[in-house]
């Protein structure tokens, strides 16, 4: 009960709204029966009604919501023998100007497959590439977010998507506050980094005082005797990039189980999504589990719809996208925000009711937010 309208609440304990507009009014609260109240509010009330309130979070509320419909979100369906192998899934981090946008341009058009396939490589806020590491084809997504702010986004969200994080530094500047708060957030996550020591073609880089820093915050080099790969790299002269996309794997074959269930249902993460003035709402999303396919009905955050086309990363019309892979859904009716998650499910009515009834709870909580506000400054006021 977040965010409830009074008439919501009153049905829920079995009285009349009217009896607890009073109740409010004698305790100095004037409400109305249709208005959202906050949780202090509920508490309150419920003290009075010598009910035990229980706040409930918003994640635990939207996990009631989706398995009312016999739905959930984060978990392989079936067992260990549904699982295949999924690419890794990389968040690129660091310090201001240290060269993560241009690196992970860089890696893009070192792409060993398919580099002239589509012309122009569009920005979709996520993209795939293939390398050959040991003659074998290997593919790592990449997540481009602006800054670790859309990584803390998606983990206040409590969705992870994230494998493994790039840590970038750059040899002339060396370690500076957002690589600490970088590589603090990665930890926090429980995510892998590999560090790559930017800029190496500057003449007054020093990758080597960059190792000494990096292992005063615990990050010891693999070659001190430590287990963090350290790679240097230019990203501006496009060096050692193959060096990188290579300890990525190692990383992920060495320390984690990356595996998905392609056959299910597909669900997954919005990483980003705008409004586009022809094509509509447009949400990149990276699917997790299951494979994504035209045609499907999902559910994203407050908005649904069903998939009418699907974009990858060079804008070629894709049929379907199976676990790690990032694709531009078309087809929603609204722009879902950045760490939401999306769900495949049985048919646009459903996909619908869920999409409201999140729509009704996400209106109700900004309300209850903006009369706590409201009512703040009548008191500051009077
Ligand atoms: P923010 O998004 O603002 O946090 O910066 P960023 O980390 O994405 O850095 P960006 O890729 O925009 O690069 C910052 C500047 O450093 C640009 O002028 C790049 O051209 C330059 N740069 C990036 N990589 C290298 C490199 O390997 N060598 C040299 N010499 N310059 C680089
Ligand atoms: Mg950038």
């Amino acid at each position: 009960a977040r965010g409830a309208s009074l008439t919501d609440f009153a049905e829920k304990v079995g009285v009349d709204a009217a009896q607890l507009v009073q109740m409010l009014f004698h305790l100095g609260e004037m409400v109305t029966a249709t208005e959202s109240v906050n949780d202090e509010t509920l508490e309150l009330l419920g003290e009075e009604l010598n009910y035990v309130i229980q706040i409930v979070s918003p994640e635990d509320e939207d996990r009631e919501l989706l398995e009312s419909f016999d739905l959930e979100f984060g978990e392989d369906e079936g067992g260990e023998e549904d699982l295949v192998v999924r690419p890794p899934v990389v968040t690129v981090m660091g310090h201001v100007d240290h060269g993560k946008t241009k690196l992970l341009d860089a890696l893009r058009s070192a792409n060993v497959v398919d580099k002239e396939a589509g012309g122009i490589t569009q920005h979709i806020g996520a993209y795939q590439v293939t390398t050959d590491v040991d003659d074998n084809e290997r593919r790592i997504t990449f997540i481009d977010t602006p800054g670790h702010e859309a990584f803390t986004a998606m983990r206040a969200r409590g969705a992870q998507a994230t494998d493994i994080a790039i840590l970038v530094v750059a040899a002339n500047d060396g370690v500076m506050p957002q690589t600490v708060e970088a590589l603090n957030h990665a930890k926090a996550a429980g995510v892998p980094i590999v560090v790559a020591v930017n800029k190496i073609d500057l003449p007054e880089a020093d990758p080597t005082k960059v190792r000494g820093q990096m292992a005063e915050y615990g990050l010891v080099p693999e070659e001190y005797g430590g287990d963090t790969m350290f790679v240097d790299v230019s990203a501006k002269s496009e060096l050692n990039l193959d060096r990188l996309l290579e300890a990525v794997v190692l990383t992920a074959d060495a320390s984690l189980d990356l595996r998905a269930n392609p056959t299910q249902d597909a669900q997954g993460l919005v990483v980003e999504a705008h409004l586009d003035r022809g094509r509509g709402p447009v949400a990149t999303v990276l699917v997790q589990r299951g494979t994504l396919r035209v045609g499907d009905s999902i559910v994203a955050g407050p908005a649904y719809g069903r998939v009418r086309a699907m974009l990858d990363e060079h804008g070629d019309n894709i049929e379907e996208a199976d676990p790690s892979r990032p694709a531009m859904v078309l087809g929603l009716n609204a722009a879902p925000g950045a760490g939401q998650n999306f769900i495949v499910v049985e048919d646009d009515r459903m996909a619908r009711q869920i999409a409201e009834k999140r729509e009704a709870r996400e209106r109700a909580a900004m309300q209850a937010k903006r009369r706590v506000r409201r009512s703040l400054e009548d008191f500051m006021a009077s």
